[in-house]
């Protein structure tokens, strides 16, 4: 059974309270139990992680590299400034998906510019949570393309 890792990156473990209007009501817990439910029904394992500290994520990158075949990440604020974070995922020889839950192109001009999303597949932005299933829907399909 393939492995995907969905990531997460700081303060989306406030979502549902922090700024409800941009992020809505959904709780990190209420995506995770939605992407397991459809990572389940498309026969993918999946890790499910959020984390403040941008050390962890690129841990985790790193233990992707030895096991994953795809990564879901939303890398928050880290998008528009870590360059550590790509050199991770530069990394991973897999397809990578960038989500953002809010449109971050009708948002301030500091979160245009994303550093992860020259080497990710996809990037899919403003599509609220649903974007998590979206990417993993995609994830599912480049691994069955990577197979064939
Ligand atoms: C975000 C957008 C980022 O600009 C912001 O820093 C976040 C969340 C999103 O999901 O819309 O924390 O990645």
């Amino acid at each position: 059974m393939s492995l995907i890792y969905v990531l997460n990156g700081p303060n989306l473990n406030l979502l549902g309270k922090r700024q409800p209007h941009i992020y809505g009501h959904e709780t990190l817990a209420d995506i995770e139990r939605d992407c397991r439910a459809l990572a389940t029904s498309l026969g993918l394992e999946m890790r499910f992680h959020q984390s403040n500290r941008e050390y962890e994520l690129i841990d985790w990158v790193h233990e992707a590299r030895e096991t994953a075949s795809g990564i879901v990440i939303n890398p928050a604020a880290f998008t528009h400034t870590s360059v550590a974070i790509l050199d991770a995922l530069s990394a991973f020889d897999h397809p990578i998906i960038e989500v953002h839950i809010s449109n971050v192109h009708k948002r301030e001009e500091f979160r245009h510019h994303s550093y992860i999303s020259p080497i990710a597949s996809g990037v899919i932005a403003g599509f609220g949570t649903q974007g998590y299933q979206l990417a993993i829907r995609r994830l599912a399909t480049l691994i069955g393309q990577t197979k064939a």
